[in-house]
């Protein structure tokens, strides 16, 4: 009796654990994948139980009314007790547990049946409640699990309810950006369109300015002799005015001269009184008429470079449109070519606006005429390839910055400099003629900071082709450009061959480079401490040491600089002897004689201590 209630709670208890465990699985078998990592937990703890489970001995297996236990377990016919090897096989068991229904109603025999000898009651209890313990944890586990699910998907429609919102943000963005670079091209081409007409409007004034002044000031006119033409220039009105009222009151003054002396002799005491007055006056005329014609001089010269500027202009490759590019045209859609700033023998330099930066910027041009000899071709292209090279790896105060070089077309590269928006030394002398020698040493040391620095390079750089031309002044500071001639000197070598003889501008070169013989002359950065010192007397004095008026021709046939060997200086205006001698140290003929760039620099004088 007693043993038929154990067995009844037996059976309870198992039914019990297995209509659990198909709710179980029903909810692990839902559609949620963390439920499958559930039954893994699950399992984890159910099946060591399963494994503990002793395997009955063969002589255990008969049940209470003495049937042999084992034959049911083998008998595939059998309804109530599967296969041992079916149900119990820890090797099985290990592989995967697999909480089906009919596993667990498999134990029910178990506990129907009368225990067979070794699995007294008590044991099953206790496997009951450990099993029912697994349970409860397993399913504490799974509500923890599914807690975490349920929190899992909220967070989840929460994220994508928030992409939501950002993807519609980010779509607004995107239409944002849109509209602003639509704002943005409309922009730039509004800024270009007025870049161009302030440009246009500024060129017309300059060019009604300069047409108005060529009847004041004068023009330049091509005068024919024999099979060439030559540029004559005619003086404008005021100038024949002035110049003529000059020459009258020179003529009456001379007049007065010789009427003074005859009424020394005649004794006219009413003339000679006022005559010392007269000539006073005229005297004094004399005087503003001359500074006035000294003022209409320089306006005159910065009139010629203003109208040869414009005449360059117009005729320069990108101030009108061809088939090729429009008029003033934009650069690898950035740089918008503005004005010509000046033209060379071989390259073009314009002002341009970088429409990224928003600054000013100054573009040189180097071009392939097709139609030049090969010879010329190549040098040009040799030299232009140097410039380039020498002048990208340059970073120095006193030295015009390049930024970038750019490929235009097959034939045509240019290079992007730092603009200085002063002018050039050769401008600034026509504006002002002379310079004091506080303000010309000033530019000097500029110059040689800059000089040095080139001479402290790995290789030495000589600029070769030092002139008022290639230093551009702005706002008192002093910057080098124009690499175009420049030379590299190889690591310690002291001299180089100058194979390019019969370029530059001849007054500025020192004598060594006008050298013939059999072999090529050496030359070393002296050579740029002779043109400097040129510069130098230039500034001062207003002209040129040698070959001062003298067309570039000439002093190269009459042998002018070969021949220099001293320089003399004019008595006005007044010099310091510190400075004729400084002068005549970097003009010094012989080259072993001639001081150094870094001496100088170095020198008392550049450094003011005298
Ligand atoms: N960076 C610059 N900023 C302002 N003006 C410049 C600049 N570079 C050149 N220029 C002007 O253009 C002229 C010609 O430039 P340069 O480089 O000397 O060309 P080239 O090799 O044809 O002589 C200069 O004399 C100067 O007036
Ligand atoms: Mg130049």
């Amino acid at each position: 009796m007693e043993m038929k209630q154990t067995e009844d709670s037996l059976t309870t208890s198992f039914s019990e654990i297995s209509q659990k465990i198909s709710q179980l699985e029903a909810r692990f078998t839902g559609p949620l994948n963390p439920a499958a990592i559930q039954m893994q937990e699950s399992n984890k703890y159910i099946q060591p139980v399963m494994e503990k489970t002793p395997e009955p001995t063969p002589d255990r297996r008969k049940n209470s009314r003495g049937e042999d236990y084992s034959s049911k377990l083998s008998d595939p016919g059998s309804n109530s007790v599967p296969s041992k090897k079916q149900k119990y096989s820890p090797v099985q068991k290990t592989k995967s547990f697999t909480p089906r229904p009919e596993s667990f109603d498999s134990v029910r025999p178990f506990s129907e049946s009368p225990h067979s000898g070794s699995y007294s009651d008590s044991k099953y209890i206790t496997i009951n409640k450990e099993l029912l313990e697994k349970l409860a944890n397993s399913e504490s586990l799974c509500a923890e699990k599914q807690a975490l699910i349920t929190q899992t998907e909220a967070k989840l429609t929460d994220i994508s309810q928030e992409l939501e919102k950002k993807n519609k943000v980010i779509e607004m963005n995107l239409e944002e950006i849109e509209s602003l670079q639509e704002l943005a091209k409309k922009n730039k081409k509004a800024l270009i369109k007025t870049f161009r007409m302030l440009e246009e409007k500024m060129r017309q004034e300059l060019k009604s300015r300069l047409f108005n002044d060529s009847f004041r000031l004068g023009r330049v006119t091509m005068v024919r002799s024999g099979t060439r033409f030559q540029e004559y220039w005619e003086d404008g009105q005021e100038i024949t005015q002035s110049k003529s009222q000059l020459e009258s009151i020179i003529k009456q003054k001379e007049q007065l001269e010789k009427q003074k002396k005859k009424l020394k002799k005649a004794n006219d005491e009413e003339l000679s009184s006022t005559l010392p007055l007269r000539l006073a006056l005229l005297m004094r005329e004399e005087i503003e008429l001359k500074d006035k014609l000294d003022k209409l001089e320089i306006e005159k010269n910065i009139h010629i470079q203003d109208c040869r500027r414009m005449a360059e202009e117009d005729s320069a490759k990108y101030s009108k449109s061809t088939t090729e590019h429009e008029a003033w045209p934009v650069l690898h859609g950035r740089y918008l070519l503005l004005s010509l700033l000046g033209k060379g023998g071989y390259s073009e330099v314009y002002r341009a606006y970088d429409l990224f930066e928003h600054i000013d910027l100054a573009i040189k041009f180097h071009e392939l005429n097709p139609s030049w000899a090969e010879v010329i071709k190549a040098n040009y292209i040799k030299h232009a390839l140097r410039e380039n090279k020498i002048h990208r790896e340059l970073n120095h105060p006193r030295i015009v910055k390049h930024y970038d070089t750019l490929e235009v077309d097959n034939n045509c590269f240019c290079t992007v400099l730092e603009f200085c928006p002063g002018e050039d030394l050769n401008m600034y002398m026509k504006k002002h003629k002379i310079v004091n020698e506080k303000e010309a040493r000033n530019i000097m040391q500029q110059i040689f900071a800059g000089l040095k620095y080139l001479n402290e390079q790995p290789e030495k750089v000589i600029h070769y082709d030092l002139k008022p031309h290639n230093i551009l002044l702005n706002n008192g500071e002093v910057k080098i450009t124009d690499f175009g001639l420049s030379k590299i000197m190889d690591p310690g070598n002291t001299n180089l061959e100058l194979t390019s003889q019969g370029v530059g501008t001849y007054w500025y070169q020192a004598p060594e480079c006008f050298e013939t013989g059999s072999s090529p002359p050496k030359i070393n950065s002296k050579v740029d401490v002779w043109s400097a010192g040129v510069i130098f007397f230039e500034l001062l004095y207003g002209q040129k040491p040698f070959g001062n008026n003298m067309p570039q021709e000439k002093v190269l046939k009459d042998q002018v600089i070969v021949r220099a060997t001293s320089v003399s200086f004019p008595s006005k205006p007044n010099v310091s002897s510190e400075c004729k001698e400084f002068i005549r140290k970097c003009l010094e003929y012989n080259v072993e004689e001639r001081w150094d760039v870094v001496e100088v620099f170095n020198s008392s004088y550049l450094q003011g201590k005298r």
